[in-house]
């Protein structure tokens, strides 16, 4: 097929690509990451670049208009490489430097509560380093090497259990032993009823080192865990490369069944991430990938089983059922992570579909289900994962936020990234804004802490009623307040203001799905009560986790009716809490047993079933709700 060049600006990178192929792939191949949050359907708008120069087949125009077209604006997935081509790709379609929630955690063991944590499940990691002196084989001593190994190894276990070398150790065995005189160190795993060596080198006193990864849909976080001392030595994140195939599970699934090839192609994309960062943190640390003796990753259900390639199908058609709940250990050369090719890979297990290993790990390192207490575990997402319980019981459900709160659906909506408008403040009387933007830069939009704020603040101010309704005759306070063809919008920062050429806005439209995505999640978390017939105010603590969680403001998320109205003191933000869980498995055999308890303990409440959901989301669609009793602290 013919070859053409297609240079990407403003970087001006230059790549050969195949006739056909479509500029958001070409893009991707140049390492040029473009929004795509249809995957690629061509109905979402956001992968917009400007073709400069050259031809290209477009077989969509989406919400283009003719305006936009005419300057050569095109959408990056409906356009087709046909010729040469210069392409410009403009800042608000890139995937950007986003703000990975890498945890709280400095170097050293893990931090604070998950410190407790580790100390009371014990420090025994799932993998081990021993080392060993063996007698010199003799004419009378004429043992083979393995059986002279495993007499010695014996010796210095501390359980009798057997002990399993793979043909790849066993074929280093030989070599390894003689050129170190017999003096060998050996790394193990040691699970259930069997150890297994996964390593032989000279004697040496390195420790061994693992892994904790959390998958998630947006970004993907790794950290290198020194498995003897249990210190956090260094840490890494990134975007999951997934994200060019579109923003949510859902959009992943459909491309992962599209063609036979896309399932190994978003497999792969997943493992290429977690390659990428661990090549960094080798690197950085001076180590090599046989130092990587384990690999503890937490993830939702669709990312666990599109890193371990199992097809993601059945995940999204009723009745919603995973292929495996409790995942096996895998030796990473089966998934080709760049870690000793014998170790093992462990995947948290998940309770259902739609709450995933992730809020498994998350529900381990809040400890509630070893608490008299009941704890309300909430990680906000585009999936709102709700679990809610203590020693005797816990449910769990997941609800369908929409993409709001990361930004999708919004018209300048747009994760927590450089040029996010992450905090608003909105005088009452004169309706002038005070914007708070990450990385201290020109606004070019707003993520989902901004949106909870705005919303609140514009509620605050009578800019919007209590279903959402812009107050239009508040318009005479300020020009901010105005009616355009298509909808009623406050502007929250002038074109002149802001990192772009247009005025960024918030609608009418904007508002009534935000109220749409808190009222799911506030209804999520009335029906898991209801399903237990407990009064809100009876729980007792609230953990939040989650990227968008970290950043959000308790009152204003209290006053849309997103969080329950509960003293500010029942909340604790505890931010990548799959990560820490991941850590904690890692480092404590026995919490990454009771992991596997925690799933099976966890009921899952589908939230489809019945009118419940149903009721409690309408009940939810004002601000803060209709029933203003469940809100006592909000005016
Ligand atoms: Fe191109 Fe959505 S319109 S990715």
């Amino acid at each position: 097929m013919a070859q053409y060049q297609i240079t990407f600006m403003p970087e001006n990178r230059a790549i050969e690509i195949e006739a056909g192929t479509s500029l958001l792939k070409a893009a991707s191949k140049a390492e040029i990451y473009i929004k795509s949050g249809c995957g690629g359907a061509g109905t979402c708008g956001a992968c917009k670049v400007t073709v400069v120069s050259g031809e290209v087949e477009t077989t969509g125009t989406g919400n283009l208009n003719p305006d936009q077209i005419a300057h050569g604006v095109r959408l990056a997935c409906q356009s087709f490489v046909q010729g040469d081509l210069t392409v410009e790709v403009p800042p608000e379609s890139r995937l950007q430097e986003h703000q990975v929630l890498m945890g709280d955690v400095k170097k050293g063991i893990l931090q604070e509560s998950t410190n407790d944590i580790l100390d009371k499940y014990g420090h025994k990691p799932l993998a081990n380093k021993i080392r060993v002196q063996l007698p010199e084989p003799t004419l009378t001593d004429n043992a083979s090497d393995w059986a002279r190994l495993s007499v010695e190894l014996k010796r210095n276990l501390p359980y009798e259990k057997n002990i399993e070398i793979p043909l790849s150790v066993l074929r280093d065995l030989p070599e390894i032993l003689r050129q170190a005189n017999w003096d060998v160190s050996l790394t193990l795993t040691d699970l259930d009823d069997k150890y297994t060596i996964t390593r032989i080198e000279p004697g040496n006193e390195q420790p061994p080192y693992g892994l904790a990864i959390d998958i998630g849909t947006t970004t993907v976080v790794v950290y290198l865990v020194n498995l003897k001392t249990g210190a956090i030595e260094d840490k890494q994140g990134t975007y999951n490369k997934q994200a060019k195939f579109g923003d949510d599970v859902i959009s992943r699934i459909v491309y992962a069944v599209e063609t036979p090839d896309s399932m190994q192609e978003i497999h792969q994309a997943v493992i290429d991430t977690i390659n990428e960062l661990t090549d960094k943190l080798l690197a950085r640390q001076n180590l090599i990938q046989a130092d990587l003796t384990a690999a503890v990753v937490a993830a939702n259900t669709t990312m666990t089983q599109l890193f371990l390639g199992i097809n993601p199908r059945y995940l999204r058609l009723e009745p919603y059922i995973p292929t495996v709940s409790l995942t096996p250990s895998v030796p990473a050369r089966e998934l080709g992570l760049h870690i000793l090719p014998e170790a093992l890979v462990h995947s948290y297990p998940s309770v259902a579909s739609y709450v995933g290993g992730d809020i498994v790990s998350g529900a381990l390192i809040t400890d509630m289900a070893n608490k008299e207490e009941v704890t309300l575990f909430i990680d906000i997402g585009t999936n709102g994962e709700i679990v809610l319980g203590n020693q005797d019981w816990l449910v769990s459900c997941a609800c369908s936020a929409g993409p709001c709160f990361e930004g999708g659906g919004i018209n300048f909506g747009m994760r927590a990234m450089s040029g996010a408008i992450e905090r608003v403040e909105i005088d009452p009387e004169t309706l002038d804004v005070n914007l708070t933007v990450v990385g201290r830069i020109l606004p070019v939009g707003i993520c989902g802490s901004g949106l909870v704020d705005c919303l609140a603040k514009m509620r605050k101010a009578g800019i919007i009623d209590r279903a959402g309704n812009f107050q239009l005759e508040r318009s005479s306070y300020s020009a901010r307040l105005r009616q355009t063809p298509d909808d009623k919008e406050f502007v929250l920062a002038w074109a002149h203001q802001a990192g772009g050429d247009k005025d960024i806005v918030i609608t009418e439209n904007d508002v009534k799905n935000l109220i749409r995505a808190k009222g799911a999640i506030y209804a999520g978390i009335r029906s898991l009560l209801q399903m237990v017939a407990m009064d809100i105010d009876l729980i007792d603590r609230i953990d939040i986790a989650g990227g968008f969680g970290n950043y959000l403001n308790v009152p204003d998320s209290v006053q849309i009716g997103l969080l329950p109205d509960l003293p500010a003191e029942k909340y604790e933000f505890i931010g990548n809490s799959s990560v820490k869980g991941a850590c904690l498995a890692l480092l404590s055999q026995k919490a990454w047993r009771e992991a596997a308890d925690l799933a099976r303990k966890i009921t899952y409440v589908e939230l489809s079933i019945g009118t419940t959901f149903m009721d409690e989301f309408v009940s939810a669609l004002f601000l803060p709700h209709t029933d203003l009793s469940l809100f006592p602290t909000v005016e």
